[in-house]
This record gives C-alpha cells, structure tokens and sequence, in this order.
C-alpha cells in the first residue's frame, strides 16, 4: 500500500506496568492518536490459545502461560506499526525485556496500589493472580518485586487520578523528548 508518512515520535511502542494501571485502555487511545495498529497482547494470547487468561492458568499453569507470552512477542516486535499494551509480567521476563527495549521505546505507566486494587476489583476473576487472599497485600508485594523491573522502561507516566486522554498526550509528549533526545 502506498504510505504517507505521518510525523510521529515512535511507530512501534510497548506499554508496561502493573495490572490495572491502564495500559489497554492508553495503549488503544495511544494508538489512535498516532494513527498505529492496537494489540493487547492478553487477547492475542487468547485468540491464538483459544482459552481465556484464567484458564490458560487454571488448566495449563502459569509456566505455560508465560512460554505463550514469550512466542507472543517473538511475533509482535516483527510487525510494523504497532502499539502492544503487554500483560503486567511480561516485561518481568529477562529475555523478553531485552527485545522490547531493543525493538522500540517501552512506556511504564504507574499507579498507586490503592488505585490498581480498586480498579481490578470491578472485574474480579480476570486476574488470576489476585485472585485468592488478600488481593491489596499481593498488588503491593508483587509491585514491590517488580518495581525495579518497570524502572528499565524509557519513558515513565503516571495513570494516577487522570483521564486516559491526558495520560496519553503526556506519552506522545515525552516520546517526542525521548526522540530528540536521541
Ligand atoms: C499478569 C498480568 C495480566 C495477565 C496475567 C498475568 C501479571 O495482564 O497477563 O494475568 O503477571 O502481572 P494485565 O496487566 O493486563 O492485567
């Protein structure tokens, strides 16, 4: 097809972070504003499994679950064009975080645990790994865990007390930083 190249900061952009900060609500804007292909990569997963996320762990375990998401984005990072909001573990995998930091800019978006608890409680079950006990104690240890992981990302924003619009212009805003800075 033929291609009018459009002035934008990045086209191939990665959203990371905890569960519930976001990332496929700002990844899907995020994609419109830059006139990008959306994947989420939890429903890419799903469609290629043909089971949902709590499935894939309640019937193949979360070892299998993170070998799919591993081949997921073997996949993405060779299209073009592209914004990919990734699961919350994803960026946890060493060699997974290497190819994205490598393939295009990586966005963390942050919250606070209170805000991520209140906002993966209006779909209870769809996070297996909250899923049991006392979800607040598990948002905060794992974030705790996992903080320093998001803090290798290039560009970091906070989704905290903001509508996803202003989330998103401050992404493209840093982008832009991020690419003359280069
Ligand atoms: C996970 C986050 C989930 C999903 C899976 C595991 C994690 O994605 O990939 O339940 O390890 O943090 P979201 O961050 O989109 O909820």
């Amino acid at each position: 097809m033929r291609r009018i190249e459009v002035e934008r900061p990045a086209t191939w952009i990665a959203l990371t972070g905890f569960m519930g900060v976001g990332k496929t609500r700002i990844g899907r804007e995020l994609a419109r504003e830059l006139m990008l292909h959306f994947v989420d990569l939890d429903r890419y997963i799903e469609r290629e499994a043909g089971l949902t996320i709590p499935d894939i762990f309640r019937y193949l375990g979360e070892a299998a679950f993170r070998e799919m998401e591993r081949q997921a984005v073997e996949e993405i990072v060779n299209k073009d064009y592209i914004v990919v909001s990734l699961g919350g573990g994803t960026f946890t995998q060493p060699r997974i975080r290497e190819k994205l930091l490598v393939r295009g800019p990586v966005v963390a978006l942050w919250a606070s645990p209170e805000t991520i608890y209140e906002r993966v409680q209006r779909r209870p079950g769809k996070r297996p790994l909250l899923a049991e006990g006392d979800p607040l104690g598990k948002i905060k240890k794992l974030l705790a865990e996992r903080e320093a992981i998001y803090r290798q990302a290039h560009v970091h924003v906070s989704s905290e007390g903001r509508s996803p619009q202003e989330t998103t212009a401050e992404i493209v805003e840093k982008l832009w930083s991020l690419r003359n800075s280069r």
